[in-house]
């Protein structure tokens, strides 16, 4: 017997109607495409076609053979949280207590343990416009209102100190998050412009939270840590992205000594810990540099073909895609609706990539997101194929 549901006429909370996440949309339509035969070029999520290294996945097996896997302290091992207090030192030279380490289930983790800790319900906290889709649909699940600051290419996707404190005088802010290198722009905060927003962030006594997911993926240009501009500053990392661990789940924090025991209360009681054979696995990838700068060899030469093939095929007007490894693409010679094109493009020429208003839900209609995380190969393909889509 099978009981009809039958919905309350309540609903769902308003908190809950959040927007889908696009690429995550796109994603879906591209695998059901595939399941029934199409060869499709993934371009739209940013997710390694590498896999992890060799030494993540030998660690991995070898604690599958051991004593188990239970649940970890909840803001992580202390092995890794000792051997990612040690990566600042080596790569920013900044001292950071392994204490200061809090360990969560991919970054996204770490965005709802740093929104709780830091602002009350009702609160503002600054984004920037095209930014994440995640940041504004996680503040507004957790009844927080978004501060936009908008950006464009002339200023290299970066926010002013006069941006910020603007904002501030028209809807009084509780924070700032940044992201640099950035998705999906690529776009790089150059080091002196970084201790000048963080400077004025502490003046006005907003928090910092910065999104380091995509450092150690950079063309070239010169990135730094937060930490070195501000010792409050709140960061957010993972080793989904530079570490091609997407699906391990396994991400981190560094935040202040004094409010480490917050950040612990609440990771104990929203996720417990992050998966222990993740935490396990990922203290070996910050040995594994020679194996993962292979990889970033083979984004700066997808970049290269992207940056040097598409002015050809008349889409010339992008972001500086300074690191990550997105391009942030102006397509309004072509379209106004974004959405219709990514459509389009999927089911014409099976090419997955994703919408601007994923990123900008207001100038989003006239952007693509073009991810170049994927083989060589697949690039390529993906190319001729927008070609011959273009001209028809
Ligand atoms: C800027 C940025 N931050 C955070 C994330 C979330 O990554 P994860 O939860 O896998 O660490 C992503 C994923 O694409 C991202 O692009």
């Amino acid at each position: 017997m099978s009981i009809a549901a039958s919905p309350r006429a309540r609903g769902v909370s308003q908190r809950a109607d959040v927007e889908p996440f696009l690429a995550m949309d796109v994603l879906r339509e591209a695998h059901a495409r595939a399941a029934v035969g199409a060869d499709i070029c993934h371009l739209e999520v940013g997710q390694p076609a590498a896999p992890p290294p060799r030494a993540v996945l030998d660690a991995a097996r070898a604690a599958l053979d051991g004593n188990g896997l239970g649940y970890t302290e909840s803001t992580g091992l202390p092995a890794l949280r000792e051997r990612i207090a040690r990566h600042y030192a080596d790569i920013y030279g900044v001292e950071v207590s392994p204490q200061r380490v809090i360990i969560t289930p991919g970054s996204s983790g770490g965005f709802v343990l740093a929104f709780l800790a830091l602002f009350e319900a009702g609160e503002h906290v600054a984004l920037t416009r095209p930014g994440y889709p995640a940041y504004r649909n996680i503040l507004k699940a957790l009844g927080l209102s978004v501060g936009w600051i908008e950006t464009d290419l002339a200023d290299r996707a970066s926010p002013t100190a006069q941006d910020i404190a603007s904002l501030h005088a028209s809807h009084p802010l509780a924070g700032l998050l940044l992201a640099s290198p950035g998705n999906p722009t690529g776009t790089v905060i150059a080091p002196d412009h970084l201790s000048e927003i963080a400077a004025e962030a502490r003046r006005l006594g907003l928090w910092l939270i910065s999104d380091e997911i995509y450092h150690g993926l950079t063309y070239g240009a010169a990135t730094d840590t937060a930490l070195n501009h501000d010792a409050d500053a709140i960061i957010i990392n993972s080793f989904s992205k530079y570490y091609c661990m997407t699906g391990w789940r396994i991400g981190w924090m560094v935040v202040p000594e004094y409010m480490a025991r917050t950040f612990e209360r609440l990771a104990q009681n929203l996720f417990i810990c992050a998966p222990a054979i993740s935490q396990i696995a990922a203290i070996a990838a910050f040995d594994a540099t020679e194996e993962l700068e292979v990889n970033k060899a083979v984004y700066a030469r997808n970049r290269d073909i992207l940056l040097g093939r598409l002015p050809a095929m008349g889409i010339d007007r992008f972001y500086p895609a300074d690191g990550a490894f997105y391009i942030y693409a102006d397509i309004a010679r072509f379209s106004n609706d974004s959405r219709g094109f990514a459509a389009r493009l999927l089911s014409e020429a099976s090419v997955a990539a994703t919408p601007g208003p994923d990123f900008d839900p207001v100038a989003g209609d006239r952007f693509l997101r073009l991810s170049f995380a994927g083989s060589t190969e697949t690039v390529e393909r993906a190319l001729d194929r927008l070609a011959t889509f273009l001209r028809s």
